[in-house]
């Protein structure tokens, strides 16, 4: 994980990489460090906790640097704490790096280093010190390039470097393997980061880095080397209102987007429609067997799927966690297309769980938020989400937009089966047009009083509202830190029954028709063991048989995620919000997880 930045060029390098920082929070924020030169030399400034704090601590003369490199960290190898955080120094303070990614094998590398004393437990300070060894004192461009070619061959696992020498003031070092790294090129300046988003706003053209690439830059051009050869990579021209976020007035960013899920639906679904499907569709239909893989919330939206596609076409999914499918072994080759989906397009497992599946053979087809990501340079067939970027940890809006996305893909199942289903687009935008279910908010926030100090909470549904009760409980543990558990309302007297007693809140969803006399009998049983139901339901009917109870709209049973996703979502936020915590940036958690 960790998001890493470089600037070298006629502006003031500090106030541009720490701009650069909080836009690579999302990738980590329990810590971060910035190294500059301050007259002839080279100053590194750390902090715990996020860029804020850092940023307090670097005085306004520290700022005049015109080159400088920074990182903002999600703790892999040893505790957050200033020691761990980067950038990472070698022992004769000659080479300064910051570094994304894990090398597998530095404790063999740390072995050969016995002469150094390392001050922290990180992977990253034993390659500084293998490169600073490796350089001999000879700190000439041709050396340190000969030396990153041979030292990172050496290396197994993920990185993106960028690297300071302190005998150089105009240059930064780069390589990059498997971690995202951008080159970003402005006027008079050259900048990495590992995403586009942190660029600066004077950026003209984007060189998206290839796995094995290394070089360097200075404030007039980049120099990119592969296997020992100079190289060319194809420049894009950059726009920056398109990475432009903003709070539009809110006070998180968790809060402004739930508010644009239902026009992230509307916008996925305007896209989907324009473009051509022909192709993907033959794959469609040529496959026999079905496979979606994602993490998190990503894999929540991907449950709704293979339940809507079950029931409504009679196919069947295979699902998985990312971090689980291609250690089972899965039975996939060419007959089989699989689903990967992925806000970010850069979860680590996600990744993996495409490549894998790609060599086996198999049809791979991404549903992604970020155009640029890697998975879809891994996978041939890419629907994208129009959420917008989305900043806060908790995924919101992309979730809805991954549910369209994948309701899409059920019509063309049953246009391609020739199947009658329960409903059709038009449906999804009506629903999605009329309003934004945001009527129940008082309601939702006197519930998010109550619960705020709760240890722990159930989250109960059948059917699709299991699903819906599976990612309404993680929105809320990973913003609030309650602990909650979501079941399936059959299973409750198969052991977590004896978990309810007189002082258990439970949230209970119900929105299926069909299942209204069997939730209802699951709620009597959690009542007669004290429980204080609180139920999310179009059915009014129950109203007065619970504790509390949220009035939502009532649409076609199989598109009731649309509408419960926003009261889960709101839940979440209040309930953060309530407790004094920032929704947008949980603790121990990032937005993009980029190790496996
Ligand atoms: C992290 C985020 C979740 C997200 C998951 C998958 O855990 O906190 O919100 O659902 O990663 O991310 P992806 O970008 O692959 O959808």
């Amino acid at each position: 994980m960790c998001g890493i930045t470089a600037y070298v060029g006629d502006d003031m390098a500090v106030p541009r990489v720490l701009a650069s920082l909080k836009k690579l929070e999302y990738r980590g924020y329990d810590s971060s460090g910035i190294a500059f030169f301050e007259n002839e030399k080279l100053n590194v400034v750390k902090s715990v906790g996020t860029i804020d704090r850092l940023e307090e601590r670097i005085c306004p003369r520290e700022k005049q640097s015109h080159i400088a490199i920074g990182h903002t960290r999600w703790a892999t190898h040893g505790k957050a704490n200033e020691a761990n955080a980067h950038p990472h120094l070698s022992q004769n303070k000659s080479v300064c790096v910051i570094h994304n990614g894990i090398i597998e094998n530095y404790l063999s590398f740390k072995s050969k280093l016995t002469n150094i004393n390392f001050y922290s437990q990180t992977d990253t300070e034993v390659f500084a010190n293998m490169l600073d060894v490796c350089l001999n004192q000879d700190f000439s461009t041709q050396n340190v390039l000969k030396n990153l070619n041979e030292l990172t061959k050496q290396i197994k696992g993920s990185y993106a470097f960028a690297i300071l020498l302190s005998s150089c003031k105009n240059k930064i070092y780069f390589a990059k393997q498997k971690s995202p790294l951008i080159l970003g090129i402005g006027k008079n300046f050259s900048m990495l980061c590992s995403d586009e988003s942190a660029l600066c706003e004077k950026t003209e053209k984007v060189i998206y880095l290839q796995d094995g690439d290394y070089g360097f830059i200075d404030k007039s051009q980049a120099q990119i080397f592969h296997s020992g050869k100079e190289t060319k990579r194809k420049q894009f021209a950059f726009n920056f209102s398109a990475n432009c976020v903003s709070k539009c007035g809110c006070e998180f960013f968790m809060e402004k987007e739930i508010k644009e899920g239902t026009q992230s639906v509307l916008a996925t679904l305007e896209n989907l429609q324009s473009i051509n499907t022909r192709r993907l569709e033959r794959e469609m239909k040529n496959s026999k067997k079905i496979f979606v893989v994602g993490c998190g919330t990503a894999l929540h939206a991907g449950e709704v799927f293979k339940s809507v596609l079950e029931k409504e076409c009679g196919l069947d999914v295979i699902l998985d966690y990312a971090s689980e499918f291609r250690y089972k072994k899965p039975n996939i080759g060419k007959d089989s297309l699989c689903i990967f989906i992925s806000q970010s397009g850069e979860t680590a497992d996600t990744l993996a769980s495409a490549s894998f599946a790609k060599k086996k053979g198999a049809k791979c087809l991404a549903i992604t938020n970020v155009q640029t990501s890697r998975i879809t340079k891994i996978c041939p067939y890419v629907l994208k989400t129009q959420a917008g970027v989305e900043v806060a940890v908790a995924s919101t809006k992309a979730f809805m937009a991954q549910l369209a996305a994948l309701y899409y893909l059920v019509l063309l199942f049953a246009k391609i089966y020739n199947k009658k289903i329960t409903f059709s687009l038009k449906n999804i935008l009506n629903l999605c047009k009329n309003g934004n279910n945001d009527e129940n908010f008082e309601q939702i926030a006197k519930i998010a009083q109550l619960i705020k100090d709760e240890k722990s909470l159930f989250f109960v549904g059948r059917g699709l509202d299991y699903f819906m009760a599976k990612e309404g409980a993680l929105k809320l543990k990973e913003v609030s830190y309650i602990h909650c558990e979501a079941f399936a309302g059959g299973e409750l007297k198969h052991g977590s029954l004896s978990l309810i007693d007189e002082n258990t809140f439970v949230v209970c969803l119900l929105t299926q028709k069909e299942l209204i006399n069997k939730m209802h009998a699951n709620i009597i049983e959690m009542q007669s063991r004290g429980a204080k139901v609180i139920l999310i339901s179009p059915f009014c009917e129950l109203k007065d048989k619970v504790f509390m109870f949220v009035e939502i709209r009532q649409a076609k049973s199989s598109l009731m995620p649309f509408v419960v996703s926003r009261p889960l979502q709101e839940l979440a936020f209040l309930c953060a919000k309530e407790k004094g915590l920032n929704p947008d940036m949980p603790r121990n958690l990032a937005k993009s997880v980029t190790v496996e």
